[in-house]
Order: C-alpha cells, then sequence, then structure tokens
C-alpha cells in the first residue's frame, strides 16, 4: 500500500484546499493529512489563522478524501511522522516548491501545481477590520508595527492633538478631528491619557464604533459600567487591552495556577516599576500617566486574575509628587484566606518580579515578568521544580489585536480580560484619587 501524506493550515477551507487533497489521493492508496496545530502555526508567524483547529479538522475531514489525520504541533514533526507511519510520498503545493527537499532521504517529495485565484490570506482579508488609533503615544509606533502581522485588520489613520513620530504620520489619515477619524473607521484602538479615555469611548460607541482601549476606561466605577452597559445595548465590542494578558506565557501560568499545581494561593506579589521622565513636565492624570494608572492595570492582572476581586480590604501608600501624581505606590489586599501586594513605579526602580505562593510550592516569574518567555515552579525540594518557556512574539500586542479583531467578526467578547477585572481596576484608581484607606509618604 502507498502511503501518501500533506501538511496544511487548511483555515476557511477552500477550492484550493480541495483540489490539493484530491490530487495528493490519487498520488497513492492512503492519505495522511497533517493539520497544523494552533500554536505551531503562530510560532511561524500565521497568526491570523480565523478557525480552530477543531473547526479545521472538521474541514478536512468532511471531504473524505483523508483516510486518517494527524496534528503538526513541532518543527521537525514532518521526519517524525514520515517513519512513524511508513510513508511513501510526501506532497504538497508548489509555493513550497524547494522547501521540502531535505524530506527526500526518508520518501518521495512531489510538488504539485498550486491552484490559481485562491487563498485563505485573500479570503481572510476580503473585509479587514478598519481601525483607527487614538492617542499620541510611542507605544502606538510599535502597535502599527504589529498590526501588520493580523493580516484581517487595517491601520487606517490616527487622532491626536499633538506632536506625533513619522510613523503615524505617514498612515491614511493624520487628524484634529475625532469624529473625521471615526466617520472612516469601524473600530478604534485608544491610549491616550486616562482621564480622556471615558469621552472617547463614549463617543466612538455613540458613532457605533467597536473599541480597543488601554486599560483603564474610565477614572470611577460608575462611569465604567456605563460604558460597559452602552457597548452591551449597542451590540459592539468594548475590550480592555493590557499585553500581558495575551501573553502566552503569562496565560499557561495562570491555567497552571488553577489546576491546583501549587497548591491553595496564599499570597500574589507582584511589581511593575519603569524609571521614566514626567511627560512634558505634567503631572495632571488628564494628560499624563502616573504610576497606578500606568502600571495598575498589569501589577494588578495576576492578582485578581488569580484571587479574584472580591478582596476585604484593600490600603493603599503612595509616594506623592504633587496631589494626584504618584511616583510609587504600594497597595495592599487581604482576602478571606490570602494576601496579595502590588508595587508600581515611574520614578522608583525595583526588581519587576511575580510571586506567587501557595501551600505546595511558589511560581516565580523573573524581571520583568510582565515580559517574560519562561517562568519557574519551585517547591520544597528543589528537584521537583519546573521550568516553563514560551514563545512571545511581539509582546502580545498581535494576539491582543487578534482577539479583538475576532471579538469583532464574531460578535461576542473573546477577551483574556473580562469586565469584573475592569471595574475592579477602576475601583483602585477610584480609591487612589479620592485618598481613602490611604498614607502618604
Ligand atoms: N494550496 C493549493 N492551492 C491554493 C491554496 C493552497 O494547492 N490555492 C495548497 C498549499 O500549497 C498547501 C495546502 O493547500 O499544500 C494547504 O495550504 P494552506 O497554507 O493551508 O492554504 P493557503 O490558502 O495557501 O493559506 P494562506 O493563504 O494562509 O497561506
Amino acid at each position: 500500500m502507498k502511503k501518501v501524506i500533506t501538511y496544511g493550515t487548511f483555515d476557511l477551507f477552500h477550492y484550493g484546499h480541495r483540489r490539493l487533497l484530491e490530487r495528493a489521493k490519487e498520488l497513492g492508496d492512503y492519505l495522511i493529512v497533517g493539520i497544523t496545530a494552533d500554536d505551531f502555526d503562530k510560532s511561524r508567524g500565521k497568526i491570523n489563522v480565523r478557525q480552530s483547529l477543531m473547526e479545521r479538522v472538521a474541514a478536512v475531514k468532511e471531504t473524505g478524501l483523508a483516510d486518517e489525520i494527524v496534528i503538526e504541533e513541532y518543527e521537525g514533526q514532518k521526519i517524525d511522522d514520515i517513519k512513524r507511519y511508513q510513508v511513501d510520498i510526501f506532497t504538497v503545493g508548489s509555493d513550497w516548491k524547494g522547501k521540502f527537499d531535505y524530506l527526500n532521504e526518508y520518501c518521495k517529495v512531489v510538488y504539485l501545481d498550486r491552484t490559481e485565484g485562491v487563498s485563505s490570506t485573500e479570503i481572510r482579508s476580503e473585509s479587514p477590520l478598519k481601525i483607527g488609533l487614538v492617542g499620541s503615544a510611542g507605544f502606538l509606533d510599535k502597535v502599527v508595527r504589529e498590526c501588520a502581522y493580523v493580516n484581517d485588520l487595517e491601520i487606517e489613520g490616527v487622532y491626536t492633538d499633538e506632536g506625533i513620530s513619522s510613523a503615524l504620520q505617514s498612515l491614511p489619515l493624520v487628524t484634529r478631528n475625532y469624529r473625521g477619524l471615526l466617520d472612516k473607521v469601524d473600530a478604534v484602538y485608544i491610549f491616550s491619557y486616562p482621564g480622556l479615555h471615558y469621552e472617547e469611548i463614549r463617543t466612538a460607541l455613540a458613532c457605533g464604533k467597536h473599541v480597543l482601549c488601554e486599560s483603564l476606561f474610565a477614572m470611577t466605577r460608575a462611569e465604567c459600567e456605563e460604558l460597559i452597559h452602552l457597548a452591551e445595548e449597542k451590540g459592539l465590542v468594548l475590550m480592555s487591552a493590557v499585553k500581558t494578558a495575551y501573553s502566552i506565557a503569562y496565560w499557561r501560568l495562570i491555567l497552571l495556577v488553577k489546576s491546583g499545581i501549587i497548591g491553595n494561593v496564599i499570597s500574589v506579589d507582584s511589581t511593575c516599576t519603569s524609571l521614566d521622565e514626567i511627560e512634558n513636565g505634567r503631572t495632571d492624570y488628564k494628560n499624563s500617566w502616573n504610576s497606578i494608572t500606568k502600571w495598575g492595570s498589569t501589577a494588578l492582572l495576576p492578582v485578581f486574575q488569580i484571587l479574584g476581586t472580591d478582596y476585604k480590604e484593600c490600603r493603599i501608600t503612595s509616594k506623592l509628587l504633587d496631589n494626584r501624581y504618584d511616583t510609587f505606590t504600594k497597595i495592599d489586599f487581604v482576602y478571606q484566606n490570602a494576601v496579595a501586594s502590588i508595587k508600581v513605579g515611574r520614578g522608583v526602580k525595583s526588581e519587576g518580579e511575580l510571586i506567587i505562593s501557595g501551600t505546595k510550592g511558589y511560581i516565580y516569574v523573573p524581571a520583568p515578568w510582565w515580559k517574560t518567555d519562561y517562568f519557574e515552579v519551585r517547591y520544597e525540594n528543589p528537584a521537583d521544580n519546573r521550568r516553563y518557556f514560551y514563545q512571545l512574539e511581539g509582546e502580545g500586542i498581535r494576539y491582543e489585536f487578534l482577539s479583538f479583531s475576532k471579538a469583532v467578526k464574531k460578535g461576542t467578547v473573546m477577551s483574556n480580560i473580562n469586565d469584573v477585572f475592569n471595574k475592579a481596576v477602576c475601583d483602585i484608581v477610584e480609591q487612589f484619587n479620592r485618598q481613602e484607606n490611604f498614607n502618604r509618604i
């Protein structure tokens, strides 16, 4: 029996895929189809895949052409598969010509002509999500670069009152008129100043536009709730952006903690600091990010995602430059069965680590933990310690935008951050601004 194997992503299964499988089948008696797993695809830069692995497997199965389906999960797997299944012929489309010649050592390699005029990429880009940027932060340059990896998304322009980089200047539309930008887009990404977010989100939602906003949405819980309600009422996606939530290492860490790998969690301690210049000498929160607004959401992410938001006590201690600008803030939480602390600073430097302590062991994430691709689970007996590595592409930004674009296309929120978190962050900032349960040093 002649065995044939072929590999692909098979996203949004199309005519070109069917023709490839038909011809592959004709090359032998038994066809094995390898379908690329989501994570493996991400590591090759194909992060724009629209369908889940299960959906793609189902589509290939439905053709009735595959005698067997395997999942391709790691680089180098093709050699393993060819040996394991005693494959006679490896085949793929001619767009890969030459790339798999190294497999000739193990079986015959056949490149089949690619069907002209159809591809998953083209189907995905038929209706790109048009995004407008709001703000002037240097971070927006990174966003433009990272969005190039998300291929059903297009950056249309930027709205700002301030000077911007040349990368942003070269966008099709650069305007000081917010509504002018809103007219041209399906959605906005907002990263202006925390005190402006509420108005900017409200205006965008009122105009029927989806919103991805750098955390936080508003300076009070009431305003935050109003925005969430407005988005629901209008059937729009309102998602908050904390890029760490989309880093694979961070997300796997959360899942491991929830699965009980370190027992019951007793303490979460996170630190995020940077020694920054005060933006243009401004300490007004309408026009600048202080320590708590810049770092608070990120530092609070593991606390609220692991211990929840139902804390019994929350005490804030800040070093204030004037009444609102904290160069450093420490927050201590007391829960029913646990404690937590965060330290954030723009004028104080510390080790940016995350430690999650449990009844069986602890997790250590080295600095800067919010950008990590590595963490360790440590036990009393060091021989039991385990290390975890996950590739971090683009600091999580591209996955965040991909998730936003999918949420808009599917009409459901597919975020790693929920509204309970969004509201709880606003609670903390509100408490800070009111200086309740507050110490000043
Ligand atoms: N293929 C083909 N003709 C097409 C599209 C794909 O023969 N018009 C073949 C590819 O060469 C590959 C297999 O189908 O052997 C699976 O391809 P895949 O990369 O999943 O599909 P594409 O449409 O090429 O996806 P993309 O646009 O994301 O690259």
